[in-house]
């Protein structure tokens, strides 16, 4: 596949078929992700793995009631707030698979390095047939120590991009995108 295909292809996927996916692809996205670029080649990522779903369950119903006791003040708080009250809303949508990229190191780059990671996963699932979304929703409860021990990780981590992947139910609609705001200068 051409790069620029899955540039413009991939989609975030919110409907996934129950078919799970082997540990040998999601190797392969992630030695996708690790190519990403770096500050001073840090590679400040690691990748926590999680395919079991009353665990996956567990976290989306204690990353809502999180939210929810966190919420007020912030920007997008009526939108989130029907989904945080809809009992049936599943944070992960029952994806098979999450990733979380969490930072394992200090610097002024950290977030950048692995949003760049999780990039480079995200188009190589497209391109290998699969769907994937990033679940900002899961952020601010997976750097709580209530999250850190769900999922067994490290006190000094600092999570940043909880991925979610599996086989697309469909191809979802594109979602448009406002003209760039370029400035040519000189
Ligand atoms: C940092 C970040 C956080 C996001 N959090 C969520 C989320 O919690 N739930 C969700 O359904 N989509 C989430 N998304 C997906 C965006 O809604 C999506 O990228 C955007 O609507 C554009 O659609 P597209 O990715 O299909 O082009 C997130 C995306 C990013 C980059």
């Amino acid at each position: 596949m051409e790069l620029i295909e899955a540039i413009t292809g991939r989609r975030s996927v919110r409907e996934y078929t129950t078919e799970t996916v082997d540990e040998q692809t999601i190797s392969r996205l992630i030695s996708a992700a690790v190519r990403a670029p770096s500050a001073v080649n840090e590679q400040p990522w690691a990748f926590t793995v999680v395919r079991d779903q009353k665990l996956l369950d567990h976290v989306s119903h204690q990353a809502k009631s999180h939210m929810r006791a966190t919420i007020s003040g912030s920007p997008h708080a009526g939108h989130f707030q029907s989904h945080l009250d809809n009992p049936d809303f599943h944070i992960f949508y029952h994806a098979p698979v999450l990733i979380l990229i969490s930072a394992i190191a200090e610097g002024p780059w950290i977030v950048e390095d692995c949003a760049l990671a999780a990039e480079n996963l995200m188009l190589a699932a497209y391109s290998a047939g699969l769907g994937s979304c990033w679940i900002g929703f899961a952020q601010s409860f997976l750097n709580t120590p209530d999250g850190k021990t769900a999922l067994g990780l490290p006190a000094p981590w600092i999570s940043i991009a909880p991925i979610i992947l599996g086989r697309p139910k469909a191809n979802p609609p594109l979602v448009s995108r406002q003209e760039p705001r370029v400035t040519w200068v000189g």
